[in-house]
């Protein structure tokens, strides 16, 4: 809840100018019965009609001014929390944009994406509530209690009984409430999240015809939804009439009190009816603060759970002058000790003591059974992760001082995923360069072999991609997001299995492309086939963390085991033809 201060900091003062309209409506209600009452008492009961009248045009010009606080206070709230909400949504935006990966996967994504849309949501109202009514509640309450016993000394003998017992009734609901409204929140939440996972794989939910589960999971989050809420409401339903009969059985005494005082001329009719005027508002407002206090909770868990990922510390730091030097094409990349575990220090390695040396120019096959840290070795790289022991050097500067921003600039990747963004394909490329020409675009995409297809779309590069570019094939998106990082230029180019979806042809074809673009680029080519890395200047061999072997194609022929059993099982005993011709 911390996160509040900046807000509260920030919008206090428009807060406090809400409150004061709210106070002069509350005033505006509260003199209402007081009016009414010398209306009754002396120009009713004395039959002075200019009284009457004078009072009557006195309680529409309260009224008025009470409607005109009102508009008022709607308007600053209005535009308190909407600033609020709008603020909070960006901040909070900005900071799951700063955090890296490592905290970012201490959420489930999609909760992340409710914490920013619905949570910000109930915070906001809240916080709108809270300049609307809320604070009216109280002051309605207390200016009620103090009005009707200026009023009525006598009466308010009533109040005395009343107030506490309806006092204890409130606070009764809310502390038995209060755990049992938290539980409504948790369970609304597993129903989200069964109905996010199931859309996030309805189409696997679908091949599997896993139906059956999928509705089991969600009705047994469903049922317990229901029961939770069920609890809450059959609280409801005992507190909110007690409340009430307690309430009109104070104002049936005050009746009985008031007609026994009245006939025997101690007290006048209209100081009844604005006693009973007052009781109302009190009952009013006593019900209002237990509707506030459930919107309280629910945003009080949203607030909290929006101050889990702002309370979220990057655990990325670097020096802001350390820079990697310029004018030098293609960067030295050196792997020093480098161990790395996806859960910290403390979990299990996935990257055990790695050494490696990649020279500027040169171009490293990375080659490895699946699930033996290939892609996470090259992710180390641009800093996605931070090492858990041992450095990375770039260029002679270790990763962990430069700003990854920085350093992010000299690398394009190619992830084994393709994901590309809804928008035309030529916005997709752009990424890589913002600058790029067109000239440039077609370039990267011819060598990438993208730019026949794109050419093949009846609106060429104009062509709208659907969010993560679900009207492509997977060998389209793949060449697509080659041709995205071939248009950075980078220093370092990482190519992370990325002609998996492609056949031989177009495989061949760009690499014959990328040799001539990749001479003076440092080069991270991962294969799955030993064909695409056989010609590569240094040839990485990985099995369970570990780098077993580094040498060219030769050279790991003989004197590497995993090598050569990767060789045979992808090739058979025989060494073929066309492999013996190199
Ligand atoms: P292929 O891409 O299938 O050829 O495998 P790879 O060699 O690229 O393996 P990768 O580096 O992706 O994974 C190595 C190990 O790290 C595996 O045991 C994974 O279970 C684990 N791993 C990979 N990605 C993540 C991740 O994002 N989080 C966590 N916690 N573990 C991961
Ligand atoms: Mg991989």
């Amino acid at each position: 809840m911390g996160f509040m201060k900046i807000y509260v900091s920030k919008h206090w003062k428009l807060f406090l100018v809400a409150v004061f309209f709210v106070t002069l409506e509350a005033l505006a209600d509260l003199l209402q019965p007081t009016i009414m009452s010398h209306i009754l008492d002396v120009g009713v009961a004395e039959k002075r009609l200019d009284y009457v009248l004078r009072m009557g045009g006195l309680m529409l010009i309260i009224t008025a001014f009470g409607a005109v606080a009102a508009s008022m206070r709607n308007i600053v709230a209005s535009h308190v929390s909407q600033k609020f909400g709008t603020e909070l949504r960006r901040d909070l935006f900005e900071k799951i944009q700063a955090l890296s990966f490592a905290n970012i996967e201490q959420f489930e994504r999609a909760s992340l994406i409710t914490r920013l849309t619905n949570d910000v949501t109930q915070v906001q109202n809240f916080v709108n509530g809270l300049m609307r009514i809320f604070v009216k509640a109280p002051l309605l309450c207390i200016g009620s209690l103090i009005m009707a016993v200026r009023l009525n000394p006598h009466l308010s003998v009533v109040l005395l009984i009343v107030v506490p017992v309806v006092s204890v009734l409130v606070a009764l609901n809310l502390k038995v409430g209060f755990a049992r409204f938290v539980g409504v929140q948790k369970s609304l939440d597993s129903v989200n999240r069964v109905m996010r996972e199931y859309l996030s794989g309805v189409r696997v939910v679908k091949a599997f015809n896993r139906f059956d589960h999928e509705t089991g999971k969600f009705q047994q989050a469903n049922i317990e939804y229901q029961n939770k809420s069920i609890q809450v409401t059959r609280l409801l339903a005992i507190f909110n009439p007690s409340i009430l009969l307690s309430v009109n059985f104070g104002i049936a005494a005050v009746l009985w009190l008031g007609a026994s005082r009245v006939s025997n001329n101690q007290m006048q009719v209209g100081h009844i009816v604005a006693f009973v005027n007052y009781m109302t508002q009190i009952l009013f407002a006593l019900m209002t603060i237990s509707m506030v206090f459930n919107l309280f909770v629910r945003a009080k868990a949203s607030a909290n759970r929006i101050g889990e990922v702002f309370d979220q510390v990057n655990t990325m730091t670097w020096d802001a002058n350390t820079a990697l030097p310029t004018g030098r094409q293609g960067c030295q990349i050196d792997f020093e000790h480098v161990s790395f575990s996806y859960e910290g220090a403390s979990g299990e390695p996935v990257l055990k003591n790695i050494n490696l040396t990649c020279l500027p120019g040169e171009t490293i096959g990375i080659i490895g059974s699946t699930g033996s840290g290939k892609s996470s070795l090259v992710n180390l790289i641009p800093r996605f992760y931070d090492v858990s022991s041992g450095s990375i050097r770039v260029d002679g500067v270790d990763t962990q001082e430069l700003d990854p921003a920085k350093l992010r600039d000299r690398i394009a990747i190619v992830p084994q995923k393709s994901i590309l963004f809804s928008g035309t394909i030529e916005e997709n490329l752009l990424w890589g360069n913002e600058h790029a020409s067109r000239e440039e675009i077609m370039q990267a995409a011819n060598m990438a072999e993208a730019h026949s297809f794109i050419a093949a779309f009846p609106e060429g590069y104009e062509t709208m991609l659907g969010q993560r570019g679900v009207n492509l094939s997977g060998g389209q998106k793949q060449r697509l997001s080659i041709a995205r990082a071939l248009i950075r230029k980078p220093d370092v180019l990482i190519l992370d299995d990325c002609t998996s979806a492609l056949d031989t042809t177009t495989e061949t074809n760009i690499k014959e492309s990328l040799k001539s673009f990749a001479s003076g680029v440092t080069c991270l080519l991962i294969a799955q086939r030993i064909t695409s890395v056989m010609d590569a200047d240094k040839i990485v061999v990985m099995d369970d963390g570990e780098i077993v072997g580094i040498g060219t194609h030769e050279a790991l022929m003989k004197s590497c085991r995993v090598y050569v059993e990767i060789f045979q099982s992808q090739f058979g005993k025989e060494l073929p033809h066309h492999v013996k011709a190199e």
